[in-house]
């Protein structure tokens, strides 16, 4: 709760956070639910949702769980809109999934981009598109993107990423400009190297690949990181609270990089 009046307290407020039964978007919802909101996780694993559910900090709104895959955009819609119907609006979402699975771009088939971008950008339409009604209706709207620093700099060998996340950025930016005479922003969060699963299983496969230990290649990694330390899933949360907040208001179309300083480009 915001008892120091930073304009942090989301009390009162409800959160869809996607993605959250682990990694950022679990400490995403960990994040709203400490700042007040009443938060509705959304993943396909609905033992580990009802776990982490269980958890939240309380708020004055309920918090409860939906289990929906990304991979079926029509199907996430039907399952939150279903629930919005029974429910008061949402203020805010958080935009999150599993990343596109790695590979050069040379050796992606077209359908490898369709389903990313299936999973990342219909998904992310269909469920603005729900949830629109609601933030109209409150005068206050949050939709915070999880994407990745390689909307700045394509982050070599993960090419339908580098793709998919472009196209992301490049929705958020427009939506930001059609939304926000209602009082609704549109913001991306470009995570760096971060602590999670994903990460783990990402080092485990490159350092395979390169015939090095997992030891020596978190060491390369971190050679190009000034901070020399990955982000942990919280740091990342920090900066969703805060673009969540009302204190946020002016932020809007922005791609806000959280990663200890590793892109080198201004
Ligand atoms: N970690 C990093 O260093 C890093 C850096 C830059 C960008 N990112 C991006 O940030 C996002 C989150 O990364 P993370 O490291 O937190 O990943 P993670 O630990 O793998 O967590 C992914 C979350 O998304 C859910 N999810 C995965 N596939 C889904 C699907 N088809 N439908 C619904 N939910 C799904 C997972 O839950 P279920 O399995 O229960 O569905 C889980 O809650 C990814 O897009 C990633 O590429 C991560």
């Amino acid at each position: 709760m915001d008892t120091a009046g930073l304009g942090l307290d989301l009390a009162g407020k409800r959160a869809l956070v996607c993605g959250s039964s682990q990694g950022i978007g679990l400490a995403c919802a960990q994040r709203l639910a400490r700042l007040g909101a009443g938060v509705t996780l959304l993943a396909r694993d609905g033992d580990a949702l009802a776990r982490v559910c269980g958890g939240l900090a309380p708020a004055s709104e309920a918090h409860d769980w939906l289990v929906a895959d990304f991979a079926e955009p029509e199907a996430v819609q039907k399952v939150v809109a279903d629930h919005v119907r029974k429910t008061s609006p949402y203020a805010i979402i958080v935009n999150n999934t599993g990343g596109p699975p790695p590979g050069p771009i040379v050796d992606a088939a077209p359908n490898d981009f369709m389903a990313a971008l299936r999973m990342h950008l219909a998904c992310n339409q269909l469920l603005l598109q729900t949830l629109l009604p609601g933030m109209k209706q409150l005068g206050y709207g949050r939709v915070i993107n999880i994407i990745s620093i390689s909307v700045r700099e394509p982050i070599p060998g993960l090419g339908v990423s580098n793709t998919t996340r472009w196209a992301v950025a490049a929705w958020a930016k427009t939506c930001a400009g059609e939304l926000g005479k209602y009082g609704i922003t549109v913001n991306n969060v470009l995570p760096g190297y971060t602590d999670t699963a994903r990460l783990r299983s990402l080092i485990t496969r490159r350092a395979q690949a390169h015939g090095i230990s997992e030891a020596e290649l978190t060491e390369q990694w971190l050679a190009d990181i000034p901070a020399a330390r990955l982000a942990s899933p919280d740091e990342i949360a920090s900066a969703v609270g805060f673009l969540a907040s009302p204190s946020a208001g002016y932020v809007n179309g922005i791609n806000l990089p959280v990663d200890g300083g590793r892109l080198s480009s201004m």
